[in-house]
């Protein structure tokens, strides 16, 4: 990757080796095993030329000498709030940098983190910083898999911390699984890999992202429905990007996986509904205060006429179900603005049919829809539902290819709504 962004005062820039360079870093360690590693990390840092200041708790300087963190940074080192009281210490550094890194982040230091606990100079700084903060977890796995911790992890997702892993692994003693630390050279390809708008701050806060996602079902009677494949899981990934770019984000599920939901940040808006029919009347009751709109629901396009209100018996004849259209609602979410400047984009899942290929189809339908974007993704078998790969051909509304997105759902989510964010916003006027 080739690219360059502003900082503060200098440029941060991707090179071909995934290196961040020039820039202000604050490097938090608290107090794990894996302390050592975040050691290797700062000389990385370092020779990379970024100026690192390092906090280490307490808990790391007994894991990690003074001394050691002093040497590599080529800067003093304090643990203590008192330390150059007369400078204010934490404001200052907090406002300076351009990225603040936790590596470790141990499961007490996360928990003060979500919930603002402030008693050491690296928890102080960390309430301080307006920059970009990226925290590896290290600890054992019960520690990561404690409900307590994963609340707490959500807390900081929601509020656009980027999480980095842990991975799975050797632990400290002789078991392993998740809860390793990430390797610095990965800690570094990842932080070299923040989108734009991360390393600036959150592009999307302030502004409101309605997203609905998963599959409508239309009740035939009170046991059985008329449905489809939808996980709901690329309307969840694009609800947990949004909110990490620090958008309020509002994600009308229909039928989504109870998994999926409980993975999303817990600034993430749930509106559950199960019918289009719920399905559109949230939608437009929400997009009268949205920015982004996006349809990624699977929407059935017919219900039946009457749902019978008992469960219909076995017999021996045919039965004959009518089925009534259902209402468009991208269509009338595009072509009934309920906002001023307002972007509104689809999704179109395509197998391709009667001679034509799926995009074709998407190209067609990207000039019905009257949507700004629409997201074409060939769909069948193993294709498309649920946790795999994919890629999304982003068109306008005259059905030119304007982008194309391709890996894991969560990638392609991110890279989607980087482009959402940039295409608000002209570049100039990015907060
Ligand atoms: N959509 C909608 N309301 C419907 C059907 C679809 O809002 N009743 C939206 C979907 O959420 C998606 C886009 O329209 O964003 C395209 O959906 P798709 O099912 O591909 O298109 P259809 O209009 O249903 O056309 P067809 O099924 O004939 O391909």
């Amino acid at each position: 990757m080739t690219g360059t962004v502003s900082g503060k005062d200098s440029p941060l820039i991707m090179d071909n080796v995934h290196t961040v360079t020039g820039k202000r870093i604050i490097l938090g360690v608290s107090g794990g095993i894996a302390a050592y590693k975040a050691a290797v990390l700062l000389r990385r840092l370092t020779e990379a030329g970024n100026r690192v200041t390092v906090i280490p708790t307490d808990a790391a300087l007994r894991m990690v000498g003074k001394a050691t963190w002093e040497a590599l940074s080529g800067n003093s080192v304090s643990a203590d709030v008192f330390d150059g009281a007369d400078r204010v210490n934490h404001v200052r550094l907090g406002q300076e940098a351009d990225l603040c890194l936790v590596v470790p982040a141990t499961a007490d230091t996360i928990a003060k983190m979500a919930h603002g606990i402030a008693d050491n100079l690296l928890l102080t700084t960390l309430l301080s910083v307006s920059c970009p903060v990226a925290v590896a977890p290290a600890m054992h796995t019960q520690m990561w898999n404690n409900p307590a911790t994963r609340h707490n992890i959500d807390l900081l997702r929601g509020r656009g911390t980027v999480i980095l892993g842990p991975v799975s692994g050797r632990l400290t003693g002789r078991d392993s699984g998740p809860g390793r630390m990430m390797e610095p050279e990965e800690i570094i390809r990842r932080i070299s890999a923040l989108p734009d708008g991360k390393i600036h701050g959150a592009d999307l806060r302030g502004k409101t992202v309605l997203i609905s996602g998963g599959g409508t079902r239309e009740p035939i009677d009170p046991v059985r429905f008329i449905g489809n494949r939808s996980s709901g899981r690329m309307a969840a990934e694009l609800a947990r990007s949004a909110a990490l770019r620090g958008g309020k984000t509002i994600l009308v599920s229909a039928n989504t996986e109870a998994e999926i939901l409980r993975s999303l940040p817990g600034s993430v808006r749930n509106v559950p509904v199960q019918t289009a029919a719920e399905l559109a009347r949230e939608m437009q009751k929400y997009a009268a205060c949205a920015d982004i709109v996006i349809m990624a629901a699977a929407v059935c396009d017919y219900r039946t006429q009457c749902a019978g209100d008992a469960k219909i018996k076995r017999g021996k004849d045919p039965i004959t179900l009518t089925l009534v259209p259902n209402p468009d609602i991208l269509l009338d979410l595009a072509e009934n603005r309920r906002r001023e400047k307002q972007l509104v984009v689809g999704f179109a899942a395509e197998t391709g049919s009667a001679g034509k290929d799926f995009l074709q189809l998407g190209r067609e339908k990207a000039r019905r829809k009257k949507a700004d974007f629409l997201a074409v993704n060939l769909v069948g078998e193993e294709q498309g539902f649920g946790p795999v790969k994919t890629e999304l051909f982003l068109l306008d509304r005259e059905g030119r290819e304007k982008t194309r997105f391709s890996g894991e759902k969560s990638t392609v989510a991110r890279d989607m709504m980087e482009f959402l964010a940039e295409n608000l916003y002209p570049a100039e006027n990015r907060p």
